[in-house]
């Protein structure tokens, strides 16, 4: 018998004593996640950790899980082919619907480049939960505020398959909120996303 059926056979859902809806009640806020997508080094880190911070200040349960963070331990094993990167965001995806299971404000930054993936996720949790932010900025300007060095070692060809020079990166249709950070300070954007938030009743 193959692990899967197994597995069918043998792993029961357990619901616990205390509901998500509980764990809300308790906070004074719901569950959601908002995730930042945008090429790297568009700003998606700095404004999802000055939204965290203010919403902390409110005494607001917050977290931020962050793409080279999460790269070091639960994504250590994948690379940044189209297929590790949808493993990625679905490892992502259901580490995010825990979070907001736990009643918690989860604000992601990872550059997530494919609407399929981005979509999955959305798809795991119910409607109001999942607010995408999308952080605009032309590749030129990333580039122009990379510190890694990272931009000029992908247009050298050193490393290959980089999002917005040698991948592709696909744009969402319908953001809930657009940020253009070659536009915008990030203090504005990131009042605009705690606007976003409240209007979506999550706080
Ligand atoms: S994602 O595509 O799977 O969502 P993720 O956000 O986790 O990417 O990781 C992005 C981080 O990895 C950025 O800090 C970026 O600089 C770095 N990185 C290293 N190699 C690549 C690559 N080939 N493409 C994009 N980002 C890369």
């Amino acid at each position: 018998m193959n692990i899967a059926v197994a597995k069918k056979n043998i792993i029961t859902w357990f619901n616990g004593h205390v509901s998500r809806l509980d764990r809300e009640k308790l906070h004074g806020h719901k569950g959601a996640v908002i995730w930042f997508t945008g090429l790297s080094a568009s700003g998606k880190s700095t404004i999802a950790h000055l939204v965290e911070k203010e919403l902390h200040c409110r005494g607001l349960n917050t977290y931020v899980l962050d793409g080279d963070n999460i790269r070091h331990g639960l994504g250590s094993d994948l690379n940044f082919s189209s297929e590790d990167r949808a493993e990625n965001i679905r490892r992502i995806g259901e580490v995010v619907k825990l979070f907001v299971d736990a009643g918690i404000i989860v604000l992601t930054a990872f550059i997530s480049p494919y609407r399929r993936d981005r979509q999955r996720v959305r798809s795991l949790l119910e409607k109001g939960q999942f607010l995408e932010i999308y952080v605009e900025c032309p590749s030129e300007v990333c580039a122009d505020r990379d510190k890694k060095g990272i931009y000029e070692k992908a247009k050298a060809g050193i490393i290959k398959e980089f999002t917005g020079i040698s991948a592709p990166y696909e744009r969402p249709t319908r953001p809930d909120l657009k940020i253009q950070s070659h536009r915008e300070r990030p203090t504005e954007a990131s009042k605009r996303v705690i606007a976003l938030i409240k209007q979506e009743g999550i706080i």
